[in-house]
């Protein structure tokens, strides 16, 4: 039997997911908050899902271990695109990747220091703007930086703003609007067309109704 397998990240992706699933006729047979199974069987035989880190899905689906993926453009505009097509945007985890930091931030004379897990996403905005900053790459609580005196600014995501606010930042510069993305290994494409296209083609519909 041909199978399809798809990647995701447990936790806001999961949880948005779900239900884009259920009514593509597809759920899940155990419960992913408690199980410790990083493969999950579905109601339907031939689909499974991989549980990983979110930013390991572009990675996942590139090297084709999972035929579909489901990722934040903000990790692949961080990851790139190779080995992958973007056909259909889910509008779930909407955000938005900003520049932020407290509005008085003055770095004097040397280069403006900034905190971010997108180190490739800042240097190339940055050098686009003509500046040139210095990058230092953390893996979360980005917003913890500029008050213990780490970096000047930071680039993280924003949704409501509270986390910005509850540490005394603001918001200075939108890179980009942020919502998650189907993603295809485009060898699979190719190899398990009807299936592939069946499953773009029924998340479409669920998605954009007409
Ligand atoms: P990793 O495990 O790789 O560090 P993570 O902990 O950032 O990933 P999540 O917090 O679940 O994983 O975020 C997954 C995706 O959800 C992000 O890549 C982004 O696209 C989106 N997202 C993150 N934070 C928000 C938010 N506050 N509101 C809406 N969407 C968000
Ligand atoms: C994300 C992101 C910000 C926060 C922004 O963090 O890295 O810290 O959400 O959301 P807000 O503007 O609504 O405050 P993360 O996913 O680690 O935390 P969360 O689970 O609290 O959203």
């Amino acid at each position: 039997m041909e199978t399809l397998t798809i990647a995701l990240s447990k936790g806001r992706i999961l949880k948005e997911t779900l239900p884009l699933l259920e009514k593509a006729g597809i759920q899940l047979l155990e419960n992913p908050d408690t199980s410790r199974k990083l493969i999950l069987d579905t109601s339907d035989p031939a689909v499974k899902l991989v549980i990983i880190r979110a930013s390991d899905v572009p990675t996942y689906v590139q090297y084709g271990a999972a035929d579909i993926g489901i990722a934040g453009k903000d990790v692949l505009m961080e990851h790139g695109g190779d080995g992958l097509y973007e056909p259909l945007d889910l509008n779930i985890a909407n955000c938005r990747l900003m520049v932020a930091g407290r509005t008085e931030a003055d770095s004097g004379q040397r280069r403006l220091r900034v905190a971010t897990k997108y180190v490739n996403v800042t240097r190339d905005y940055f050098a686009a703007g003509g500046s040139q900053v210095e990058i230092i790459k953390l893996y979360g609580s980005m917003e913890l930086a500029p008050l213990v005196g780490l970096a000047d600014i930071i680039v993280d995501l924003v949704d409501t703003g509270n986390t910005l606010k509850a540490n005394g930042l603001e918001p200075m510069e939108k890179i980009a609007d942020i919502s998650s993305r189907l993603i295809v290994n485009k060898a699979s494409m190719k190899m398990k067309h009807a299936k592939v296209q069946g499953f773009i083609d029924t998340l479409t519909t669920i998605v954009n109704p007409a």
